[in-house]
């Protein structure tokens, strides 16, 4: 296992310690919730993949057995519970502690990329896509799943407006107001496919969701 320096992620150690805390203890109910697009999305990965924002490892369990995991985590207090992770699902891990937007990874060097819950954390969605388009190999697959802003006008839309401060200050940076399938789609994939579904879960902003792939 090894571990690359942090660049340009603002660590903070009470919400950095609860947010791995908390993804840790609710994984499992999160996971329940987003399952079947999980298992649609991450269906067939290759022996080795790279992840954005790996947090404490939710997606190991999509991973083939045997599988190698380049962690794209910049948060260094996920990486004890990532490591754990690793071990307990016999995951070969290197964690990698840089933003998506400045991957370390060598140009078409990726057979995929995988991700959930993360594009709306990122600084700068389109900076962290077209990062993943490079280190991908023509023809390679980013795969994901992701919280996105909800149609205009519904009380989830307003639910995630009125919270959106707060909300960001708990959830480190995190955005319930991102249109995530647009930004996808102008990233100049060659082909993306995504279906919208929603999650029921007492977390109102968190439960309009994407699932789906780009291929680069
Ligand atoms: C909401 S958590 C989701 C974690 C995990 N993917 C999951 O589904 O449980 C968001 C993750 O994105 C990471 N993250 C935040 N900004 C990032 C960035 N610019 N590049 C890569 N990862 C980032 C955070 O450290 C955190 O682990």
């Amino acid at each position: 296992m090894e571990v690359v320096e942090v660049v340009e992620f603002d660590e903070h150690p009470a919400r950095g310690r609860f947010n791995s805390a908390f993804f840790w203890v609710m994984g499992g109910y999160i996971d329940w919730q987003m399952r079947k697009n999980k298992e649609a999305a991450f269906a067939d990965l290759p022996p080795t993949v790279v992840e954005l924002g790996s947090g404490v490892g939710a997606n190991m369990r999509y991973l083939p057995v045997g599988a190698r995991l380049i962690a794209i985590e910049p948060n260094t207090y996920m990486h004890t519970r990532l490591r754990r992770s690793a071990r307990s699902r016999g995951v070969d891990l290197e964690i990698r502690g840089v933003v998506g937007e400045r991957i370390d990874l060598p140009d078409a060097s990726a057979d995929a990329v995988i991700s959930s819950l993360v594009l709306c954390s990122v600084r700068d969605p389109d900076a962290v896509l077209a990062e993943v388009r490079r280190v991908l190999r023509p023809g390679g697959r980013f795969s994901f799943t992701e919280h996105v802003a909800a149609k205009r006008g519904t009380p989830t839309r307003w639910t995630q407006r009125i919270l959106r401060r707060p909300w960001a200050w708990i959830f480190e940076g995190c955005s319930c107001e991102r249109d995530l399938a647009s930004v996808i789609r102008a990233a100049g994939f060659t082909r993306v496919d995504l279906d919208h579904y929603r999650i029921h879960s007492p977390l109102l902003p968190v439960n309009t969701h994407i699932a789906g792939t780009a291929i680069a």
